[in-house]
């Protein structure tokens, strides 16, 4: 069964945040899309087939036309969430984009424990305070919320706080996801990344029964014989679209320069398969996919019994 087809469109560079394992080196410049731009490239999507759209960045709240930016989604058609790293809601933003039938929101956070996501996301107490209020403002206000956890080393032991914290405040749906040595992410690589067994085995032993959130893994490896595990951009299913209009048909192309072209001008019959896997073979080396397992893309997701 084929994927709906989803783009991620990075509005802006900018961001409030410096993360140090920010795969899109978020900050580096200040380059963003105009609105106009981005009208431009919704009509693109719709031609392309696309239905769904992720709007990100950088930091996509930074925006002051962001009501504008979604409305504009809407209003082609397309099932439309905010990806933030959660520090710039208000109650009054919040407002405005319920009026713009914005889909859902899905905000970064690693960990509820403050000394362990500050290691990552580089953020005082206060900012942490606030992205932590935020996401239940948002349940709140009624959007699909979402919560997208990169494990990695310095944050896996703290998984269980995490998920107590999706549970206690019914949010929707915690996505796991593998940490990716790309970006800034690249130069700590050592330090952070897990052997994809271990991860995997690690999230299977800490699942409680979970009941009001869908938790869902981005995993690397699954056991042999686990369906739809294939490449996800083998079928252009997803687009990463970022403000100096090139698109890659995924972030670990991104990383490796290999872009798809400028929006207006796309070439989508590349073949680009599992790019991320000779990145990832040489870290991991022989002990990468163990006996019983196989290489699964980790923009895929999978409930954790699928897989493990
Ligand atoms: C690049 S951010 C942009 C949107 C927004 N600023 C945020 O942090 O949610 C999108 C997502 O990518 C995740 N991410 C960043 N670096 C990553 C990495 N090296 N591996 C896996 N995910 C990463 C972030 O945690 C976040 O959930
Ligand atoms: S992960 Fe998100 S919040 Fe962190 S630096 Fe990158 S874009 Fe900013």
């Amino acid at each position: 069964m084929s994927q709906m087809k989803s783009a991620n469109l990075a509005i802006t560079n900018r961001c409030n945040f410096n993360c140090s394992h920010c795969s899109v080196n978020a900050g580096i410049n200040k380059k963003e899309l105009s609105f106009n731009e981005i009208n431009r490239i919704y009509k693109k999507l719709k031609k392309l087939g696309f239905e769904k759209i992720d709007i990100g960045g950088g930091e996509p709240l930074l925006r002051k036309d962001i009501v504008d930016i979604v409305s504009a989604a809407k209003r082609q058609g397309f099932e439309a969430k905010i990806l933030t790293n959660g520090s710039l809601v208000s109650e009054n933003l919040l407002k405005k984009l319920n009026r713009a039938h914005l889909d859902g929101i899905a905000v970064s956070l690693d960990s509820v424990d403050f000394d362990t996501e500050r290691k990552i996301r580089c953020i005082n107490k206060k900012t942490f305070s606030t992205v932590i209020k935020n996401i239940k403002k948002i349940k709140k206000f009624g959007f699909y919320t979402k919560i997208n956890c990169v494990l990695c080393n310095s944050t896996m032991h703290r998984l269980n706080g995490l998920i107590s914290f999706c549970e206690k405040n019914k949010i929707d749906e915690l996505r796991i996801c593998y940490f990716l040595p790309i970006g800034r992410g690249a130069s700590f690589r050592r330090r952070e990344l897990v052997p994809p067994l271990k991860w995997l085995k690690y999230i299977k032993k800490n699942l409680n029964s979970s009941k009001k959130t869908k938790i869902f893994v981005g995993a690397l490896i699954a056991k042999k014989g686990t369906k739809n595990t294939d490449c996800l951009v083998h079928n252009n299913e997803n687009l990463d679209i970022f403000p100096d209009k090139k698109a890659y048909v995924c972030p670990v192309m991104k990383h490796q320069g290999k872009s798809a072209g400028k929006i207006d001008s796309l070439n989508l019959n590349v073949k680009h398969k599992r790019a991320c896997f000779p990145l990832l073979k040489n870290f991991f080396r022989k002990n990468y996919i163990p006996k019983g397992y196989q290489f699964v893309c980790p923009l895929r997701k999978f409930l954790t019994a699928d897989v493990t």
